[in-house]
């Protein structure tokens, strides 16, 4: 999809709807793609310079297309060198707002604040709003924000803020790791005038690739081991060329399809160190895995084996692979926990699947090794998958992305036949997740809505 159709009908309709007939094993090899949440960042942060930056591994998925298009109409350059290659340019950034179409579209625009405040003192960005999986507040962004001299104006659907000179360097203590906020507050630091401290601060890998890129294009960023980030401001940011990190949760995804098939799917581009605690996960339900030249292939070693897992920030369970996970343990026998901490309404996919078969009960108590933000709360935050359950193929429609590979993975393991809707969700941050799945032998086929 270009820009303007992906701009025409931002998320408005499913292209198609897929049909897959479960019980196939899936044999066979797929490269991962470049990761969604380092390359939306990356693209942003090419607005910090009025150099051509170049970024290598950008997956094909309308998410991107999203972005491209809201940098456009600051007036970015977008010039696509090759299949995934695309080089961004903002020789000036003509338009320092975005429209209001983009309210409730993503979280990007709210990242676009520093960088905007660096080249135009002023910017007025639509709000993400809440999604299916939680509230999804903002109040860490705009406190930093605040912190660093920005003037900031909420309104229902966006929030206008204004400089008077340049941001300052500020002490910022989150109050969680959140991803989000330390993107931001990252992207506002490095042109800032003096130092900014970072204190629990996240450090997933494609936050760690956004500093790569910002430090390559002249920034100074420290990371200590205690998760505080210093960040010593610079005036003026040059171009780069970098290569965005692969997708972590498309490799768990195939990893835990080729396990809950039987079969042995090899990811090409998937790199260990970016899966560690993913990969202790599935040897204790009995999966392994094994480096290949290209990447790693996963496959089931033994019986399946209930575990425990509580989500957390890196280097913790991605809150992103629960729910492949947790579908991969309705075929594990015994009780297995799934302790959601970082989302407080991030089970509700489920209820499909027990329409399918699957034995998951949710509970408000935090049944893992620590008491969770939500203990003692009405979230549902804590799964208690009993298995082994045959599933029955279904009439399954996608919530959201996440849960949109769950389902994919449900129907893959199910018998007879199951037609998933709401596939805009998953092609959103999955790049042809049709063809590669086809690839590794999946019963799949889509049809036109
Ligand atoms: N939070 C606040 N206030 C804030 C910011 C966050 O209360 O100002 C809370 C959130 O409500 C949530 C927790 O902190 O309960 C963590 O949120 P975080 O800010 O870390 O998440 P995010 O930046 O909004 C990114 C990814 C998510 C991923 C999370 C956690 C992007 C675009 N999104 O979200 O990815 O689940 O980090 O790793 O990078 C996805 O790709 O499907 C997805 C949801």
């Amino acid at each position: 999809m270009n820009i303007v159709s992906a701009l025409e009908q931002p998320m408005a309709a499913d292209r198609h709807t897929y049909s897959i007939t479960g019980g196939v094993p899936l044999e066979g090899s797929v490269t991962a793609s470049g990761a969604k949440n380092a390359v939306t960042k990356q693209l942003v942060a090419g607005l910090l310079t009025d150099q051509p930056c170049v970024l290598h591994g950008v997956p094909r998925i309308l998410e991107v297309d999203l972005v491209l298009g809201m940098l456009a109409e600051l007036g970015t350059q977008v010039t696509w060198l090759g299949e995934h290659s695309v080089q961004v340019h903002t020789p000036e950034v003509r338009e320092t707002s975005l429209s209001a179409m983009y309210s409730g579209v993503n979280r990007i625009p709210i990242l676009m604040m520093g960088p905007l405040l660096h080249r135009r003192g002023e910017t007025i960005v639509p709000l993400p709003g809440g999604c299916t999986i939680g509230k999804r507040p903002i109040d860490f962004h705009l406190e930093g924000l605040r912190q660093m001299g920005a003037d900031i104006a909420e309104h229902p659907t966006s929030v206008k803020v204004h400089v008077d000179d340049r941001l300052t360097g500020a002490h910022i203590d989150l109050p969680f790791p959140s991803v989000g906020a330390t993107e931001n507050l990252l992207l506002a630091a490095v042109r800032a005038s003096g130092t900014t401290v970072i204190s629990n601060a996240a450090v997933e890998p494609e936050i760690v690739d956004l500093i790569l890129m910002l430090q390559k294009m002249g920034a100074l960023i420290t990371i200590n081991t205690d998760r505080t980030i210093m960040v010593e401001g610079v005036r003026e940011l040059r171009g780069v060329e970098h290569t965005t990190i692969a997708d972590r949760i498309e490799i768990a995804s195939f990893a835990a399809a080729a396990i809950a098939t039987d079969g042995c799917i090899e990811v090409r581009g998937a790199r260990q160190e970016h899966l560690v605690t993913y990969l202790n996960t599935l040897r204790h339900i009995g999966g392994d895995f094994a480096e290949t030249k290209d990447g790693l292939a996963f496959w089931r070693a033994r019986s399946l084996t209930a575990t425990d897992v509580e989500t957390g920030v890196h280097p913790g369970f991605m809150t992103d692979w629960q729910q492949p996970l947790t579908v991969l343990l309705t075929q594990a026998s015994g009780t297995s926990v799934v302790h959601e901490t970082i989302y407080e309404d991030r089970f509700g996919y489920t209820e499909q699947l027990r329409a399918m078969g699957a034995s998951v009960d949710l509970t408000t108590r935090c049944l893992g090794a620590v008491a969770c933000r939500f203990h003692g709360r009405d979230f549902q935050h804590t799964a208690k998958i009993s298995g082994t359950r045959r599933l029955l193929g279904a009439d399954l429609v996608i919530p959201d992305l996440r849960a949109g590979f769950g389902y994919v993975l449900a129907a893959l393991v199910a018998d007879g036949t199951s037609t998933i809707s709401g596939t805009r969700y998953l092609e959103r941050g999955y790049e042809q997740p049709v063809a590669k799945l086809a690839a590794v032998g999946a019963r799949i086929t889509t049809r036109p809505v």
